[in-house]
């Protein structure tokens, strides 16, 4: 069994666990104290050297987005914290933020301080009223401790920090939308390049990351580039936060190294609920290709889920029992795409509303192997056409669904109805060994 690593997690079992006492009783802020202290471009080159990777979907390496920023521009920098957090299944950086909010805004203070930023925002999704108060209050707290606004640490060094609440669309965790979104434009992605380390929040350099990704920058300063790569695998560093949801006994987070596999979290969570066993499940969301139980041992980095045809993304780990139909968890996932497609472009635009038709008809039993092939192509029109990630990962449930259940697929129309329908006259047989 691989070695659990909670290092973000540490302490979020301890009741002030979000509060400056908890935070700074674990030696909170003495990373940020630290960094204004080094040279900005040794803190860039010190995130470099531990292969810390962006944790918001696409696995960037931070360190390199960072030195990307321009200096001596003349310009304004800003710092963006991606807190929209809105891909199905994903759920660690709102627990993170609930438990910790500090960790982010230590880790703002050296990212800003890095990059040469004045000013940085954190965008966190609307409906998450509890979490807004709460980064709120953390803000509120950093500020009266002297952490925040003018000469921090008495370094010299002054950082504002927002918190800018959304309205709840998937789309503005999209970068480019959310940047729009934060200047009080519809969230819609914008054309790249220019891209955000050259014209970002109101056209200046920007470095736009997710909370995970700045949360681990102050255990990197504490305790070495080193520490944080002896950890993960050889391409893929550190430890990080996988999000376990569904059908298992004790659903959560579960920190630990880049690489564990699916049957060792699932030894974590007390494995798939009683009596049931595994079907599928998704990588990291409902945006990745989905797995069977064939990859159960799949060592969950950058790398070996790509080799196995799927992608890390979020880290978001639905699991799914016998009892579920596939195809309504496709149409469910696809419903989902068709309502958050931001219009902008017409093969997502046109071609989530005839994925959800035909899924839909398929579910109810209605179709025929042909509306399979529709369904692909349609995908295929859609993958790699899409103006921004959001067409794209629509089209991986559908296709990588077919691929595994293809008869389950078929199932549907020939028995005239779901299959897994209580009322429905034949259940496969997997799915009335685990009803
Ligand atoms: C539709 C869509 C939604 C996204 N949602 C999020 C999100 O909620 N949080 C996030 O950090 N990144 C999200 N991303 C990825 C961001 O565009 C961006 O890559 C990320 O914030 C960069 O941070 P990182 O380098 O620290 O991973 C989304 C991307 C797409 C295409
Ligand atoms: S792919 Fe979808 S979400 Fe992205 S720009 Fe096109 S319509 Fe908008």
């Amino acid at each position: 069994m691989t070695t659990l690593t909670p290092v973000l997690s540490a302490h979020w079992d301890e009741k002030d666990s979000f509060t400056m006492a908890g935070y700074k009783r674990h030696d909170g802020y003495k990373a940020a104290e630290k960094a204004l202290k080094m040279e900005p471009d040794a803190v860039i080159q010190l995130v470099k050297d531990s292969g810390l990777r962006g944790r918001g979907g696409a696995g960037f390496p931070t360190g390199m987005k960072w030195g990307f920023i321009p200096q001596g521009d003349n310009k304004d920098h800003y710092l963006v914290v991606n807190a929209d957090e809105s891909e199905p299944g994903t759920c660690k950086d709102m627990p993170l933020l609930l438990a910790n909010p500090h960790v982010l805004i230590e880790g703002m203070i050296i990212a800003s301080y890095a990059i040469r930023a004045k000013y940085a925002f954190v965008y966190v999704r609307g409906e998450v009223t509890h979490v807004v108060r709460r980064v709120q209050q953390a803000i509120e707290d950093a500020y009266k401790a002297g952490y925040l606004g003018k000469n921090i640490f008495g370094s010299g060094v002054d950082l504002e920090l927002v918190l800018h609440v959304g309205a709840g669309a998937y789309i503005c965790g999209e970068e480019t939308a959310l940047l729009d979104s934060l200047e009080g434009f519809r969230g819609q992605p914008r054309l790249r390049p220019p891209f955000p380390a050259i014209a970002g929040l109101y056209a200046r350099p920007t470095v736009v990351n997710n909370v995970e990704s700045i949360s681990s920058v102050p255990s990197i300063i504490n305790n070495g580039a080193e520490w944080f790569s002896a950890m993960g695998t050889e391409k893929s560093k550190g430890m990080t936060i996988y999000s376990l949801s569904g059908h298992v006994t004790n659903p959560g987070q579960i920190e630990a190294p880049l690489g564990i596999t699916l049957r060792e979290l699932l030894d974590l969570a007390g494995g798939v609920r009683a009596g049931h066993e595994l079907k599928f499940w998704t990588p990291g969301g409902s945006s990745t290709p989905i797995f069977t139980a064939a990859q159960l041992d799949t060592p969950l980095d950058y790398e070996g889920v790509a080799a196995a045809g799927s992608m890390l993304g979020t880290k978001a780990l639905q699991i799914f029992d016998e009892t579920t139909c596939v195809v309504r968890a496709v149409l469910r996932w696809s419903e989902f795409y068709k309502h958050e497609s931001c219009g902008k472009c017409t093969p997502c635009r046109e071609g989530t509303y005839w994925l959800v038709q035909i899924l839909r008809d398929l579910e109810n039993g209605k179709g025929s192997e042909a509306d399979l092939d529709k369904l692909l192509d349609l995908c295929d029109n859609i993958l790699g056409r899409a103006f921004c990630a959001l067409g794209d990962g629509a089209t991986s449930p559908i296709t990588s669904s077919i691929k595994h259940f293809r008869d389950e697929y078929i199932a549907h129309f020939t028995n005239g109805g779901c299959p897994f329908d209580p009322h429905a006259s034949t259940l496969f047989a997997s799915a009335k060994a685990g009803a």
